[in-house]
This record gives structure tokens, sequence and C-alpha cells, in this order.
């Protein structure tokens, strides 16, 4: 396995450092500079995640790699995404006029690229294919760059996009990673909780990041171990990591990265939103809507404790309920 993949490393690292190159020296790489400037991008934190340019063409990466026509090499450039094949054989560079991340595994390896257009054409970011290299659903990109910032990691935040991670990175928070263009995967989280003990989730605020972090919740809750912990931070409206830490700076990032909400707190309320508390009945489906939720923890403290706090929530006594439940289901005889 290692060593056919072998051939492929090499040469997704070669287009990676060929992109780079062009950012630096092709004659169209100032609307790419301008892009990455406008955004405000330093030239240091391009380089330290790799961000490159594939310029406008069809064939730009296939005439640098393969440029005798090597029909090797072509064959391994389709199989590792780089090069789409038409139906009569022919061939075309995927990525086309667009800036380039590479996606590093957790070694460094270069095993996919995302590449976002300068304008807002759509797709907006196109990515490598599921390849033998790339598996999207356990991949987090830049996970390799926070761990080789040698500090201590302490806790992860995950993000949605690939500018959300190299945003933070440059304002010195750097254990930003992001799924790509997937959810959050159990994979993904025991990956993570491996290293660290603490996983904040913080995804765009819009519908969509609101959604993803509902299922983030239900995701995470198995791997929740006694001593672990998730939290959640929901962003204004209309904002993302990379535009919110560009406006607000780090302190003011951090802070609100200190005060993520707890995942017992995120459960109880995002329940609770979808019920009428008020009433016996909407307290009952509360029950209904927690309790499944709750029971996919594993067995410990945490969960313990947040039954508890469901009985506590319905004001019912757990030890009297099950009395009850037990009781037979026609009363006695009370008058002799
Ligand atoms: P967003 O649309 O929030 O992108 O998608 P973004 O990162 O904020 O993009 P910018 O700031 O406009 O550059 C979040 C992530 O979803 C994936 C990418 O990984 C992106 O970073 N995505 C999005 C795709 O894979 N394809 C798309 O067309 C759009
Ligand atoms: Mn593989
Ligand atoms: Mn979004
Ligand atoms: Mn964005
Ligand atoms: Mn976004």
């Amino acid at each position: 396995q290692e060593e056919l993949h072998k051939p492929l490393l090499e040469l997704m690292e070669k287009a990676g450092r060929f992109y780079e190159q062009m950012l630096r020296s092709h004659e169209q790489r100032g609307k790419a500079v301008d892009y990455l400037k406008g955004r405000g991008l330093s030239g240091k934190a391009a380089k330290f995640f790799g961000i490159g340019f594939a310029p406008p063409g069809w064939d730009n990466l296939q005439s640098f790699l393969a440029a005798n026509g090597d029909k090797n090499t072509i064959k391994q450039l389709i199989s590792c995404g780089m090069l789409i094949e038409k139906e009569d054989g022919r061939t075309y560079d995927r990525f086309r006029d667009r800036i380039m991340f590479p996606i590093r595994d957790a070694r460094g390896r270069y095993i996919g690229f995302g590449g976002r257009v300068l304008t807002d054409e759509k797709p907006k970011y196109l990515n490598s294919p599921e390849t033998p290299l790339f598996h999207k659903g356990k991949e987090l990109y830049g996970l390799y760059e926070a761990r080789k910032i040698r500090q201590k990691l302490t806790r992860f935040v995950i993000v949605e996009g690939y500018m959300d991670v190299v945003a933070l990175a440059e304002y010195g928070i750097h254990y930003a990673v992001a799924t790509l263009g997937t959810a959050t995967s159990e994979h993904h989280l025991r990956r993570l909780f491996k290293i660290v003990p603490e996983v904040i989730f913080c995804f765009d605020g819009d519908n969509a990041g609101r959604t993803a972090a509902a299922r983030a919740m239900e995701t995470v809750l198995p791997v929740l171990e006694d001593g672990l912990q998730a939290r959640f931070l929901f962003l204004p409206d209309g904002e993302d990591p990379d535009s919110l830490v560009r406006k607000e700076g780090k302190p003011a990032f951090e802070q609100r990265l200190n005060n993520a909400v707890h995942l017992p707190e995120f459960l109880f309320s995002f329940v609770k939103e979808q019920v009428d508390f008020d009433t016996l009945d909407g307290k009952a489906r509360f029950d209904q809507l927690a309790a499944p939720l709750i029971n996919r923890l594993p067995k410990g403290m945490l969960r313990n404790l947040m039954r508890k706090q469901l009985g506590d929530e319905l004001g019912t006594d757990s030890v009297a309920l099950e009395k009850l439940e037990n009781a037979p289901e026609t009363a006695p005889p009370t008058i002799p």
C-alpha cells in the first residue's frame, strides 16, 4: 500500500511546489497576489500553508509534470485527481485559474488540494476527488500545520473553511482545523481527542452553520468519555471565523472561544427551543428528545449528571418515577 502510494505522493508534492512557484513567477500571478492581499493574507502565512496559484489554461500542470507526454505519469496524475480524462482519452488539468490550498496529512504529505476561484464564480471551491491518497471524511485541513507549530496544543477549534484556518493562524490562533466540505465525523473527533481534551466547534454564523453545530453535537456524544469537553461558539449573523477575527483581532476572538457554550448547556437549550416547555406535554416531549441524546454518551459521570439534570429540569424525581412505572396497572381495591 505504502509503496503503491509513494509515486503518487511524490507527484502531489511536485504539483504543490509547482502551484507555489506559479504564485511567485507566473505572468498572471498579479491577480492572485492581489486577491490574497485583498483578503488580508500575509506572504508569511501563504508560505506556511503552502498556498499557490493554478494558472488559467488546460495543461499547465500536465506539461510541467509530464513534459514528454509520459503515459505512466499521466495515468498517475489521473489517479490522484489532478488530471481529468475525457471520453476520447485526452486529459486536462482539474484545477485552473484558482488559488490553491494544499491538503497535507498529519505527516505533511501532499494528499489533495482545494482550489478557490478568484471571482464569485461557482463552484467557489473545487476539492480533490476521493483518490487512493485522499479520503475526505478522514482528513482535517490544518492539522499538520497546527502540530508543526511547536507550541503545546490544549484544544482545537473546528471551523468550516480553508480561509478560516489560515486567517486564525495568521492572528496567532494556530489550533484551528477544518473538515473538507463534509460534516464532522466521529473519526475526525476521535482523532482530535487523542491529541487534546477540548474541542470547540465554531461554524459560520448562518443557518447552515447552526445546523452543522447541531449535527456535530449528536456526532460528538458517543466520543465524549469523562474528561473530554466539546464546546460550541456561535458567531454573529453573517460572520465566519475569518471575517470575525480580522474585524475583532485575537484577544476578542479568543475571549469568545473561552466563553464558548459547553455541550450539556447547548444540548438542553437546543432541545428546549423545540418544545413548549411551559406545558406538561411539552415537557414530556422535551424528555423524549433529550433522553436519547443523553443516552448516546458513553457510560460515566457526564452521562449520570446529565440524566440527573434532565430530571431536575422536568421537576421529576427519577426514583419516584420508577416506582410509579413498576406499579400494577390496576389499583388494588381500597375499600374492604
Ligand atoms: P464557505 O462558503 O463558508 O467558504 O464554505 P469560506 O471558507 O467562507 O470561503 P471564502 O471565505 O468565501 O473564501 C466553507 C467550506 O466549505 C467547502 C470549503 O472547504 C469551504 O472552505 N466548500 C464550500 C466547498 O468544498 N465547495 C464550495 O463550493 C463551497
Ligand atoms: Mn488509502
Ligand atoms: Mn457558510
Ligand atoms: Mn469565509
Ligand atoms: Mn465561511
